[in-house]
């Protein structure tokens, strides 16, 4: 059976990843995956986890199963932080969570879940998207459409074309939408732009998927889910699928979660069996380590607040680089504008060169990128920026 098989390409992203880690060249520089790293290029375990974490060793007296939902005081914790904890949806009892393992396992849950609620749907992601998002929805069976995006040329929002799109998308479909620092190109929707698509949601019957890897990356926590709250303060229903991966350097623990927003309560509670029983049939339940930190860490005021300065400083940092970013490439004397970069938000941007200046930055520089020209800015730090725009400067000529 297995001689039948035919390989499959190395994923994108994570096989970028893995060349890097094969290369020798002492001046290599990762800008493949989305993983913060400090001005020392390490990816730190953050002190309000490391502080968590000794207290769940201490406290910690069982190992029993969780159940399928997984812990049930981190889904509230996530509920508050993605929603706000007066959000009318939350009062009403309209919306139900089970914690996953990573943001992608929610992304697989939230697919499944949809097949059972909707065979026929077909799921709308945006031009571009992550590089998972197609291939996880379609190894679900669901059908995958495009809507235009990012506009190469200018840097901005396809507006127009993107609307004249979705208006066209079937009621019972699904549309995939970035909660913030969109991935990869690092171009968010305006708070209007928000109001417009949940206008169109509302108008075409479609369920919005909102999709937040990186919440507290892009302005700050209640910022990037200024237009996810909105959306779920006037939609029937809808899907959300988060992680703490990235806000809580929480890569490897696999946490993420898997909210539902239905019409009434009493759906919301039909959905939620639908839910787990999609659960029961992928991985039975969530593993445990990652909730209870995050529980602890939200469950406790000093914590939360040192939790929100360590992020602070991570979404800082990216932020300076981008200024950083274009100030060396113009004392390099590159002529082309690339101020767009601070426009962007999160992790990612998009610095919009060709595969071959790509291929070239990764073959004689060591530099890695993703092929669609995603940089992960926090690769970037004092030193090796130079190296950096000295390397772009040489492949851009
Ligand atoms: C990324 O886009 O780099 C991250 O979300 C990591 C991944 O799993 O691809």
């Amino acid at each position: 059976m297995f001689s039948q098989l035919q390989p499959v390409a190395t994923d994108p992203i994570l096989g970028l990843m893995a060349a890097y880690q094969q290369d020798s060249n002492p001046n290599k520089i990762d800008l493949g995956v989305g993983v913060y790293k400090d001005e020392q290029g390490h990816t730190a375990v953050l002190k309000c986890v490391k502080k968590a974490e000794a207290m769940r060793l201490a406290k910690e007296d069982s190992k029993t199963y969780i159940g399928m939902a997984g812990d049930l005081g981190f889904n509230q914790h996530i509920e508050k932080l993605a929603f706000g904890a007066e959000h009318p949806a939350l009062l009403a009892g309209r919306l139900t969570t089970a914690h996953t393992p990573g943001g992608t396992g929610a992304l697989r849950v939230a697919a499944e879940f949809i097949k059972r609620a909707n065979p026929d749907a077909t799921i709308w992601v945006t031009t571009p998207t992550w590089a998972n998002h197609i291939s996880l929805f379609q190894a679900a069976g669901l059908k995958v459409k495009e809507y235009s995006y990012y506009d190469y040329d200018t840097k901005g929002l396809l507006e127009e074309q993107m609307f004249a799109e979705l208006a066209q998308v079937q009621p019972g479909d699904v549309v995939l939408v970035h909660a913030c620092c969109h991935n990869p190109s690092g171009l968010d929707l305006t708070f209007a732009q928000w109001q417009r698509f949940t206008a169109l949601a509302k108008e075409r019957g479609f369920t919005p998927l909102v999709d937040m890897a990186y919440q507290g990356f892009g302005a700050g926590l209640d910022e990037d889910a200024a237009g996810l709250r909105h959306l779920a303060a006037e939609v029937e229903e809808m899907i959300l699928c988060s992680s703490c991966s990235k806000n809580f350097g929480l890569y490897r623990e696999r946490i993420g979660a898997c909210t539902l927003l239905a019409a009434s309560q009493s759906i919301a509670e039909t959905s939620r069996s639908v839910l787990l029983s999609v659960v029961r049939s992928i991985y039975s339940m969530p593993p445990a380590h990652g909730a209870i930190i995050v529980s602890h860490i939200l469950d406790s005021q000093e914590l939360t607040a040192l939790w929100h300065q360590e992020l602070a400083e991570m979404r800082n940092r990216i932020n300076d680089y981008r200024q950083l970013i274009v100030d060396k490439f113009a004392a390099e004397g590159i002529q082309q504008d690339f101020s767009f970069i601070t426009r962007q938000h999160g992790m990612f941007s998009f610095l919009g060169i060709s595969k071959e200046q790509i291929e070239c930055l990764k073959s004689e520089f060591s530099i890695y990128m993703v092929g669609s020209s995603r940089v992960s800015i926090a690769g970037l730090n004092h030193s090796n920026i130079d190296y950096f725009a000295k390397s772009v400067a040489t492949v851009l000529k």
